[in-house]
């Protein structure tokens, strides 16, 4: 089943009295999830760097916050085993936060490459492995992790971006043949074009519109496409899924 059993007393959302985690929380996509889960019934710690607007948000669905770059390994080490305290376990891990800049592969610098991975990569190894210790221990658990259609497609000036998110969706892939036998389902999504913070500053309407003429759907994805996404890799409907990339990206991959 990949979670804990249902108890009596719980019951009204998919996901009543779950434990979750989730990264990058403050906004965009992770902020739609966190209340997504939070109306299906989840119990919450939000981690992310910007620590007033995740407190705000975290304060407004009744929730907890943990400020936490994820850059720096140990404190994201440190902020996993503090959200599993406040919780009392954990269910649900959702590895959410991601970093992305435009740099041609010719000009793209060592640090700026560095840094994408250590937050789109590393940091999600470190909270797998400190909520995958916990989930082994209690046996049963899932882990929903953010990959990108640029994973599977690629995109100019984006090596840095597209490279680390395919090494989220192998480190999905490995984490759930090692965790399955524990009961832990692990997935990711690759989500097409969300109208979020990131990429804004370098994003066109001219680039909106091509994008939008890409999906069959002939529109971006809203937030709540992804958000409705994870809710059902998390919750039980999703029990015999692991080690997939769903993508989320209105028919503009189809593999
Ligand atoms: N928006 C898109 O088009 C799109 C497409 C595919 C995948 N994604 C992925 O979805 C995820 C969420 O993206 P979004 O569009 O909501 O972006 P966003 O920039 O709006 O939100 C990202 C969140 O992550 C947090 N964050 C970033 N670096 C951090 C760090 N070092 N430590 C702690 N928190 C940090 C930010 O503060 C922010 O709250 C990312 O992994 C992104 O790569 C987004």
């Amino acid at each position: 089943m990949g979670r804990a059993s249902n108890e009596p007393g719980l019951s009204g959302g998919r996901l009543a009295g779950r434990r979750a985690v989730i990264t990058g929380a403050a906004q965009g996509i992770g902020a739609e999830i966190a209340r997504t889960y939070r109306r299906e019934g989840a119990e919450l710690v939000l981690l992310d760097r910007a620590a007033d607007t995740v407190g705000a948000l975290a304060g407004s669905l009744g929730a907890h916050s943990v400020p936490v770059d994820l850059a720096d390994a140990a404190a994201t080490a440190a902020a996993v085993e503090q959200a599993i305290g406040l919780l009392g376990g954990i269910d649900i891990l959702v590895n959410n936060a991601g970093i992305m800049s435009m740099a041609p592969l010719l000009e793209l610098t060592v640090e700026n490459w560095d840094l994408t991975f250590d937050v789109n990569v590393r940091a999600m190894f470190v909270t797998t492995q400190v909520a995958g210790r916990a989930m082994v221990a209690q046996g049963h658990g899932t882990i929903v992790n953010m990959s990108s259609m640029g994973a599977k497609l690629g995109s100019p000036n984006q090596a840095h971006y597209a490279a680390s998110k395919a090494a989220v969706m192998s480190l999905t892939r490995v984490a759930a043949m090692e965790f399955g036998p524990h009961n832990i389902t692990v997935n990711c999504i690759c989500p097409g074009y969300v109208l979020t913070e990131l990429g804004a500053a370098t994003r066109t309407a001219a680039m909106v519109q091509a994008w939008s003429d890409k999906s069959p759907l002939g529109r971006l994805a809203e937030t709540s496409d992804v958000a409705n996404m994870a809710l059902f890799l998390a919750s039980d409907d999703a029990s015999y899924c692991t080690g997939q990339a769903m993508n989320v990206s209105g028919g503009m991959v189809m593999h």
